[in-house]
């Protein structure tokens, strides 16, 4: 068996995190999103990876190299512009070849790995299988009609009127079956060859494609409160680690993870948090449910229920919670006088402020 991993894609949905980096490496808990799927793919015995890049390609090869720190062999596989996962499944056939295969979409979380999931598959061997979950909003998804046996007898991509509130996760477990599908399916409205609609293919030829709902899934909306939920999930996990430097005027309560590397100096930060290698927390509180990743500066300031990317810096502002603060940002007091607040802002920056 193979896994596919799809790692190309503009990630319009998490603007501005992702102007300037690829989606797939927007982190959770200081690790990119597509680290945790590469560790599933391993976790579950599947060794041989397909990566599908595009515009990002350098980031992506980059960060994940030949795959071997994952136990993965990893070979990438361009795809000259974003037509769609069915599209990049006909660009993946000669890796694929007659294989078994996973295909994973590098943008999307799943808390608790693949391994039943494949292990299920590896044993009872359906054409197809997907994965479904239930969300608030379907319509940024592909979203499957169950009959009353719980039987997939339909599936529809980003419907306007969903049929149901399952939504599908972008984990899909294939035979060679779906070759002869993504090759059959048109372009959809949004001009991409769809897995959806391929899937719908198969079942339409009668093929026997089953599914399993799950729970613990996060993908990029676009919406930093889920994205801020999902980084609580990870960090609630972790066991506290202290690698770097605590003095002794500071504090470091319950769940917390310092890097080696990293330094905290008269504060207080009470878990669960991760403070990044490069760090250094001065005069400050870090509050639960906050990832603080390499290289920033956190001075004189209280910080809770946040992410912050890395070689950022805040300095003297008070207290930051429910925040998405990307990489190289400053966060500094403006002079007293006159009271005015002072932005540089990218495109498509959001700024809540206090009056
Ligand atoms: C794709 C699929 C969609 C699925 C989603 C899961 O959407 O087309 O059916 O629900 O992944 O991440 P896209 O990310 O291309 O909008």
């Amino acid at each position: 068996m193979k896994a596919l991993v799809l790692s190309g894609g503009a990630g319009t949905r998490l603007r501005p995190i992702t102007h300037t980096s690829a989606k797939q490496l927007v982190p959770v808990a200081n690790k990119a999103v597509l680290f945790y799927g590469l560790e599933s793919i391993a976790a579950a015995g599947v060794t041989e990876v397909g990566m599908i890049v595009g515009d990002t390609a350098d980031e992506i090869r980059e960060a994940v190299g030949d795959g071997s720190r994952f136990g993965l062999r990893v070979t990438y596989i361009p795809q000259e512009r974003p037509l769609g996962l069915a599209h990049a499944v006909i660009v993946a056939r000669d890796f694929l070849g007659d294989d078994d295969f996973v295909m994973y979409l590098g943008d999307n979380f799943i808390v608790g790995g693949i391994t039943d999931l494949v292990d299920e598959f590896r044993r009872t061997r359906p054409d197809a299988q997907i994965l479904l979950t239930r969300v608030p909003d379907p319509r940024a998804f592909g979203v499957a009609e169950l009959d009353s046996a719980g039987q997939v007898v339909g599936l529809e991509e980003k419907p306007r009127e969903p049929k149901s509130d399952l939504a599908l996760v972008g984990v899909y477990l294939f035979t060679p079956a779906v070759h002869e599908a993504v090759r059959a399916v048109r372009p959809s409205f949004r001009g991409e060859l769809e897995i959806t609609h391929a899937i719908q293919w198969l079942i339409d030829a009668g093929a026997d494609v089953r599914s399993t709902i799950i729970k613990g899934y996060w993908k990029d909306t676009g919406n930093v409160v889920d994205m801020l939920e999902v980084n609580r999930t990870v960090l609630e996990g972790l066991e506290r680690r202290i690698d770097g430097e605590v003095d002794d005027a500071s504090e470091t309560v319950g769940r917390v993870i310092v890097e080696a590397g990293a330094r905290v100096v008269n504060s207080r930060v009470v878990g669960p948090v991760v403070i990044g290698a490069g760090t250094e927390v001065r005069d400050s509180y870090v509050g639960p449910f906050t990832s603080v990743a390499e290289n920033c500066r956190i001075t004189d300031s209280e910080l809770e229920f946040s992410i912050v990317l890395r070689d950022s810096s805040i300095d003297g502002v008070g207290r930051i919670e429910n925040s998405l603060i990307g990489r190289h940002v400053e966060v500094t007091p403006a002079p007293g006088v006159p009271s005015a607040h002072r932005l540089v802002l990218g495109d498509h920056s959001k700024v809540q402020i206090h009056t």
